[in-house]
């Protein structure tokens, strides 16, 4: 197993070893894998093509290393915890042992339908079991798993499957979620007339008791995967080959595929997984993210199986049936190190204290967080009424293209401070810029956070287009890693991430491009033109507020609000729909024709006393009416 820090001694030590012999560090992390052959260097890197290799020449299946390696040691723990949807329906224990002949059956049926290494899958499946071991079973084929957030629509998910030529669909037939049965095989239907002419094949899983025809090239998860060989050999893949690729937002353009290799975001994953949350072998570990997104691959997956934990999976939502649900799967399973969003904490939070109250949450040791700022409020509520102040609040930073967890405080060995994360884990030299560029030096200070060193789990490439990734990541400062966030460090050097400095708003956690919520309001018949921003939102974090120019029509401005709404969920999906949509009659802009998004910022946070200067705008009138019309 990889180190696991137990004192600040012990922190210090590694994290000024991880600077001064990166490679020497991250090796001795390396060598305590299953290797078929060990790698030639340990560390090759420029950061401005940008090419990175950790342990090149290295081979290695991650699935021995999540399952076989575990089956003499722990075959009959359990591996993965399942929770369902409905409170009554029984939860599933899979033993390592068990999770390991599901994959080799999957990995095998997946071979049966023409996959192999190198083949790129796409994952579009509700949190069940057979959505981990799908992960795993293109893993141990040395297949490329993207794995799809069930939410987004079929035009988004066709656009994935088609910006990576997927040969294959893996889905479910239906979604539990609340008390909602969500048509998921309705959606590959829909995204396959759209286009989709990689596919191959469709294996869905059976998740309903509905029946549902089939076509030639689909077929059913039970009559595929289930009779199958329990044994199947791992891939043997080079460490540099891909893992998965992630679709994610940015700033411009459609999303991009981040890409993830096997050796470096193996040796990272369970380095962080196993230092974060402090974990002890018999703990239930458990976090609430969705493995569409890079917390569930990271932490609910990879994570924890490297190191053998036992790592929950929850199929629902935390209000249903009621607001106590996270909290009685706490109690019910008794729950250690409990992982989720700061937006499930503010809703959780504001439902009232009695709810927590009422259940035995005195198993939990470690309490963490991740995806978006946590407010002090809502920190200082977690800490008591989950915590009871016993249980210290790691506020995790990083990101899809870090891999894993960046800057963390370690629970136990340093202190906790409401809205920070705190320290950078060992390996991860972050630096401040100014806007120039400019190293800024010391402590009490606030710019950009970039990362000066590579790490094992950092991205290697966005997908079919690596120019991108340079300019995206490591064009804006030459040899840093920019990571688009904004961050101040406090007197004892403690950091603080502030949010996004780019045109990306994190709603409820997600990342969301307001470029790409524009094209979509774009593609209405009425629309001329649209600005997106974020505003403050009480529990979503950040609300989405657009304001949208429309061509004369007979239509009332609800109809023409509703249906923009109804555009962007066919364009993306549900999360990134409007929370206000203001019809306006221009936008503010520069004498280039730049939509000066500042102002606009200003106005959805209603802060119109501080709009600054107006006055060299192209259309300074046009801020008068925009306020006056204002959805504050
Ligand atoms: O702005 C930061 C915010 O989420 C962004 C990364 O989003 P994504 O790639 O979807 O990954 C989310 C889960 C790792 C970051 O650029 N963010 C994430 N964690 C935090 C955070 N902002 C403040 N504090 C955090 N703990």
């Amino acid at each position: 197993m990889t180190e696991q820090m137990k004192s600040l001694e012990e922190y210090k030590a590694s994290y000024k070893r991880s600077v001064e012999d990166p490679e020497g560090f991250w090796e001795d992390q390396a060598k305590t894998f299953h290797w078929h052959k060990p790698w030639d260097t340990v560390l090759k890197w420029n950061f401005n093509e940008p090419k990175i290799e950790w342990f090149q020449g290295g081979k290695l299946n991650i699935t021995e290393n999540c399952l076989d390696r575990h089956i003499a040691s722990r075959g009959d723990q359990v591996a993965i915890l399942w929770e369902a949807n409905d409170p009554d329906q029984p939860s599933e224990a899979i033993t390592y042992r068990q999770l390991l002949e599901r994959v080799c059956q999957c990995a095998n049926a997946l071979k049966s339908l023409g996959i192999q290494k190198g083949d790129r899958v796409v994952l579009y499946m509700p949190m069940v079991p057979e959505l981990a071991v799908a992960v795993l079973a293109c893993a141990r084929l040395g297949a490329i798993h993207s794995v799809v957030f069930a939410g987004f629509s079929a035009q988004a998910l066709a656009d994935r499957v088609n910006d990576a030529s997927a040969k294959m669909i893996i889905c479910s037939d239906f979604n539990n979620r609340g008390n909602k049965v969500i048509p998921v095989k309705a959606v590959i239907d829909e995204a396959m007339k759209k286009g989709c002419p990689s596919i191959e094949h469709i294996l869905v899983h059976k998740n309903s008791d509905k029946d549902m025809a089939l076509s030639d090239h689909e077929h059913w998860w039970h009559d595929t995967v289930d009779v199958q060989s329990t044994t199947c050999p791992a891939e043997v893949m080079d460490a540099e080959d891909m893992l998965f690729i992630l679709y994610t937002s940015g700033s411009t353009g459609k999303p991009k595929g981040v890409v993830h290799t096997c050796g470096g975001y193996m040796v990272y994953t369970c380095y962080t997984f196993r230092n974060a949350f402090q974990y002890q072998d018999g703990d239930i570990y458990w976090c609430t993210a969705d493995i569409g997104w890079i917390t569930g691959h990271s932490y609910i997956v990879y994570g924890p199986l490297l190191a053998g934990a036992t790592t929950m999976m929850f199929e629902g939502v935390p209000t249903y049936p009621d607001y106590g649900r996270f909290w009685q799967i706490v109690e019910k399973h008794k729950v250690n190190q409990f992982y989720t969003a700061p937006t499930a904490i503010r809703a959780l939070m504001a439902a009232g204290d009695d709810i927590p109250a009422a259940y035995d949450l005195s198993t939990l040791k470690v309490l963490g967080s991740v995806g978006e700022p946590i407010n002090e409020e809502a920190w200082n509520w977690y800490n008591s009424h989950i915590g009871k102040g016993k249980a210290p609040i790691i506020d995790t930073w990083w990101q899809t293209e870090t891999g894993g967890i960046m800057i963390t405080p370690l629970p136990g060995i340093t202190d906790t401070k409401p809205t920070y994360a705190s320290y950078p884990m060992p390996g991860i030299q972050t630096v401040f810029v100014d806007a120039e560029g400019n190293e800024l030096e010391g402590n009490d200070i606030e710019g950009l956070l970039c990362i000066k060193f590579p790490w094992p789990s950092i991205l290697r490439t966005t997908y079919g287009d690596h120019e991108r990734c340079r300019q995206t990541y490591f064009s804006t400062f030459e040899g840093l890693y920019f990571t688009g966030d904004g961050a101040r460090r406090d007197a004892e050097g403690r950091i603080r991430v502030i949010g996004r400095v780019d045109d990306v708003i994190n709603v409820s956690g997600h990342r969301m491009g307001t470029a790409e919520v524009e094209n979509a309001i774009d593609e209405h018949p009425n629309v001329i033109e649209a600005a997106v921003v974020g505003y403050p939102h009480n529990i979503k974090g950040q609300g989405i507020y657009a304001y949208v120019i429309v061509e004369p029509t007979d239509k009332s401005e609800a109809t023409l609000t509703n249906e923009i709404r109804d555009v962007v969920n066919r364009e993306i999906g549900p999360i990134a729909k409007p929370d206000k949509i203001q019809i306006v009659p221009g936008l503010p802009k520069t004498r280039s024709g730049k939509i000066m998004r500042r102002i606009l910022r200003k106005i959805a946070s209603n802060e119109m006393d501080s709009l600054g200067d107006i006055s060299t705008l192209l259309n300074p009138e046009v801020v008068a009416e925009i306020t006056k019309g204002a959805l504050t």
